[in-house]
């Protein structure tokens, strides 16, 4: 078997590591990849954004599947070129892509299929959110950019004044661009969030694992939201019984609902959850694997990726299993000085086999480049250091001694990853996240 991994962060170096183990180094070839992953597999130049050029890539090295992590080149149609050609490629098309790509879609879906999720309304023009904002809901009001944002499309508006000012930016001064003329207004939820990650052949669904991520740059949930800072897995808070309702409540009608409208679900999908008082309500819906949840997510994985993924491929997961180990596993990134507004680059990096040297220690690249030779870093997010351990204080440990290796130049990383997982926090700090 021989596959084509689509991407280049920290959760495809991950991906790659993963089915190295399973299927050797020489069945995988990685685009773009990364230094990272280029120490593992061989790889090829490709931009993210021009899904045509992998169908030629997937050609030449007469790939069995192709595996897509990022959302860009899913939303812009790489899996229907792929089945255009009758190439097997796992990941949903951009017509189901529109989970994540667009907020107002997710949304019109899950009230047509009864999915609980925040009360809302779309708005087209800057009046109309104006209005919205202000008729139908209470402070702290919520906005979203209605396309892709990297994360950083939504606004929690705390007052009126910052609630125009995110319509302002979105809608007058295209901030977000073309994803920020729509915007959708809703309701402010709140409570823990976690992470729900299934694989769906377009109407089975595989359970891989729940994560807990921490979205904002520092410390006990404070500054702006990033990509991602750090994950852990499993989640705590999700025992059998939430387990089975989220499955019950939204995994299955979510994919019964995309099957029922002639777009069928294929690929990994990531649902973001708030377990509020009243029961799990979906926050967001991505159409791939989290990243640096997957970091966390595939060590999990006690039953072989590829299979699974080659099933769903194929349409039918009705003979797979997937079981779980009951490890515990935590991954702190390490980011560039000015993440999130700008990324130094150029900084040399050392350590990371000195890192790697404790046992049971990975260091994900995600923003690194080769410069004379020499690890440079190359974005925002640079690293994930992930390890793992029977408890949570066992991974959390030796992810930091990893860390503790490692140097650049600016290097940012929060000091409080996983630690939520080891002692939830209380009622009055989850508010603060909102203040
Ligand atoms: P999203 O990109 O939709 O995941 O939103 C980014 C972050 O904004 C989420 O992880 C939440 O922390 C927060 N958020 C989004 N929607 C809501 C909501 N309705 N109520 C409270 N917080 C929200
Ligand atoms: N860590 C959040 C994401 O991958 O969207």
């Amino acid at each position: 078997m021989r596959v084509l991994v689509v991407g280049g962060g920290a959760r495809e170096h991950a991906l790659v590591a993963r089915l190295a183990s399973e299927v050797g180094k020489s069945k995988i070839v990685a685009a773009p990849g990364n230094p990272g992953i280029a120490e593992l597999v061989a790889v090829r130049p490709a931009d993210l954004a021009n899904p045509d050029a992998f169908v030629a890539i997937a050609d030449e090295w007469q790939a069995d599947l192709t595996i897509v992590g990022p959302e860009v080149p899913l939303s812009l149609g790489i899996a229907d070129r792929f089945a255009e050609k009758g190439l097997l490629l796992f990941g949903p098309t951009a017509a189901a892509a529109r989970l994540e790509s667009s907020k107002a879609f997710a949304k019109s879906f899950m009230a047509r299929h009864r999915v609980p999720t925040a009360r809302f309304i779309t708005c087209y023009g800057a009046a109309e959110a104006r209005g919205a904002v202000r008729s139908g809901f209470t402070l702290p009001v919520v906005l979203k950019a209605d396309g892709l944002a990297a994360g950083k499309g939504v606004v929690i508006a705390q007052t009126l004044d910052e609630a125009d000012e995110a319509i302002d930016a979105a809608m007058n001064d295209g901030r977000f661009g073309t994803a920020g003329r729509t915007l959708v207004v809703e309701e402010c939820l709140t409570g823990p969030e976690v992470s729900f990650f299934v694989v769906s052949d377009g109407t089975r669904v595989v359970p891989i694992g729940t994560a807990q991520d921490h979205k904002r740059i520092f410390d006990d949930d404070r500054g702006p939201n990033t990509g991602g800072m750090g994950a852990f897995a499993p989640s705590p808070l999700v025992d059998d019984e939430l387990h089975e309702r989220v499955m019950r409540e939204i995994v299955r009608p979510v994919i019964a609902g995309m099957a029922s409208e002639g777009s069928p679900f294929r690929g990994f999908l990531y649902v973001g959850l708030m377990i509020t008082a009243s029961g799990p309500q979906v926050i967001e819906f991505n159409v791939r694997l989290g990243d640096p949840e997957a970091q966390v997510l595939l060590p999990r994985l006690a039953d072989p990726l590829l299979p699974l993924l080659v099933a769903a491929a194929r349409g039918d997961l009705s003979a797979i299993a997937c079981r779980l180990t009951d490890e515990k596993l935590v991954g702190i990134v390490m980011a560039s000085r000015g993440y999130p507004e700008s990324a130094a680059s150029g900084q040399p990096i050392v350590g990371i086999e000195a890192a790697q040297a404790q046992g049971g220690v990975m260091v994900c690249h995600a923003g690194t480049a080769l410069q004379r030779g020499q690890l440079v870093t190359a974005g925002g997010r640079v690293l994930t250091v992930v390890a793992g351990g029977p408890t949570f204080a066992v991974a959390i440990n030796r992810a930091y001694a990893g860390v503790a290796k490692i140097h650049f130049d600016g290097m940012q990383f929060r000091r409080d990853i996983g630690a939520r997982a080891v002692s939830p926090p209380t009622t009055t700090a989850l508010d603060a996240q909102h203040r």
